[in-house]
């Protein structure tokens, strides 16, 4: 869905910049404004399509920001983020990933989004290419988009476990590709790239000296068994060439505290420090406070919400299974499923004049009273991603609803 909708016709021509005909609202907004329909009307929706958990920040992390707010530090900062900060950051690097960073290689910003939109839109210019694997998340190619540049998109398999090949990755690399994204573990599928099959990929990117590769391990922690590996941690040698995104939004169930942070080259950290300090500035000084405590402290909260995290995991696993037609890859992280429904609608869906994923995901609401997101919003239609990070006995109760309203009587 393109956002050419804006009102009246004659302002949008009058007023608005091109770029914007270069980008839609997402694909996800038709079922947000369902579920908001029907809660207008009393009606109560579950809402698994929400990419947050849903627990609360750790209190230590909280406490850490109350703290800040009584000690006044509630002022403009350095752009970057605090010393403190960045200390915090180069420490988790340095644990997590045997990485080592200076302050002035480190930038912390309103998110992890704005890191990446902010190495786009310092890197890009019209005509160049960025390759992000499909399904992907959703914010990648508008955000591309919105710099004038092209995102390439890769399609992938659940039989290749969601994953970018080599042989595919060399295919879509032209002269005018400036980045390769690589999201582990990913968003919408919970696919993690195994040290051996990202060293293979920076393989095919390494001979290629206008390359950038965007590393976003936003959800690191949350994986269930496989461990981890970043692609600056498997080639040193492209240190000048990887920036390395994270943040605690994922990791701390901080969402709304809007802190994320980027590591790599200083070219590129003194580029985004120029964007930021001439559009957001610092990220919230609270929020960097928050950060500070979340990320020096041993995430002790960890092993129990990934426990909780891996048996709704499987309550959803399970839901699918009975479902017939419908199949899902068990993801190795993150905290979705992506799960196949191009079958189902070839079939039962027929039957109930549904077409698409994004009927489907609507019909789903009314009958089942749960929103999902339909994987056109992800580059791959014909799927659901269904987040499971809803409290444990709503997701049973919504996933005994879809397992109804799915199966054939
Ligand atoms: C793959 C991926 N990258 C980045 C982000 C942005 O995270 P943040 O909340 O730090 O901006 C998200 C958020 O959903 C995501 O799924």
């Amino acid at each position: 869905m393109k956002n050419n909708d804006f009102s009246p016709p004659s302002r949008q021509a009058l007023h608005l910049a091109k770029r914007m005909g270069r980008v839609g609202t997402s694909p996800t907004a038709a079922v947000s404004e369902r579920v908001r329909a029907f809660q207008r009307d009393g009606i109560e929706i579950t809402n698994l399509g929400e990419g947050e958990l849903d627990f609360a920040t750790p209190d230590h992390v909280a406490d850490a920001a109350k703290q800040a707010i009584d000690r006044h530090e509630t002022k403009y900062t350095a752009v970057a983020g605090t010393a403190a900060l960045k200390e915090a950051i180069r420490t988790k690097f340095r644990r997590d990933n045997e990485l080592d960073f200076s302050a002035d290689e480190i930038i912390a910003a309103s998110g992890a989004k704005q890191i990446i939109f902010n190495a786009f839109l310092a890197t890009l210019d019209a005509g160049d290419q960025v390759i992000i694997a499909a399904p992907y998340w959703v914010s990648y190619p508008d955000m591309i988009r919105l710099t004038g540049a092209d995102p390439v998109v890769v399609s992938t398999t659940a039989d290749q476990g969601w994953k970018l090949t080599p042989d595919a990755l060399a295919k879509a690399i032209t002269p005018h590709t400036r980045w390769v994204v690589l999201n582990s573990p990913g968003n919408p599928t919970g696919a993690i790239y195994t040290a051996a099959e990202l060293a293979a990929l920076l393989e095919v990117i390494s001979p290629h000296p206008q390359i950038l590769v965007l590393a976003d391990d936003i959800y690191e922690p949350l994986r269930y068994g496989m461990p981890f590996a970043t692609p600056l941690q498997i080639r040193p040698d492209l240190r000048d060439r990887i920036l390395t995104v994270n943040g605690v939004s994922k990791s701390h169930a901080m969402t709304g505290w809007r802190l994320g942070y980027g590591a790599g080259p200083r070219w590129l950290i003194a580029a985004l420090d120029i964007l930021q300090s001439q559009s957001t500035s610092n990220p919230s000084s609270i929020s960097q406070a928050a950060a500070v405590a979340a990320l020096n402290a041993p995430p002790i909260f960890l092993q129990s919400w990934l426990e909780t995290l891996a048996a709704r995991r499987d309550i959803v696993l399970d839901m699918i299974a009975g479902i017939p037609s419908c199949s899902a890859r068990r993801p190795d992280g993150a905290f979705y499923v992506f799960m196949a429904v191009s079958k189902w609608l070839a079939t039962t869906g027929q039957t109930l004049g549904l077409k698409t994923d994004v009927d489907m995901a609507s019909w789903l609401i009314e009958t089942a009273r749960v929103a999902t997101v339909p994987g056109s919003a992800f580059g791959t239609p014909g799927h659901l991603r269904i987040a499971y990070a809803v409290e444990t006995q709503v997701l049973r109760d919504s996933c005994e609803r879809i397992k109804a309203a799915c199966t054939p009587r």
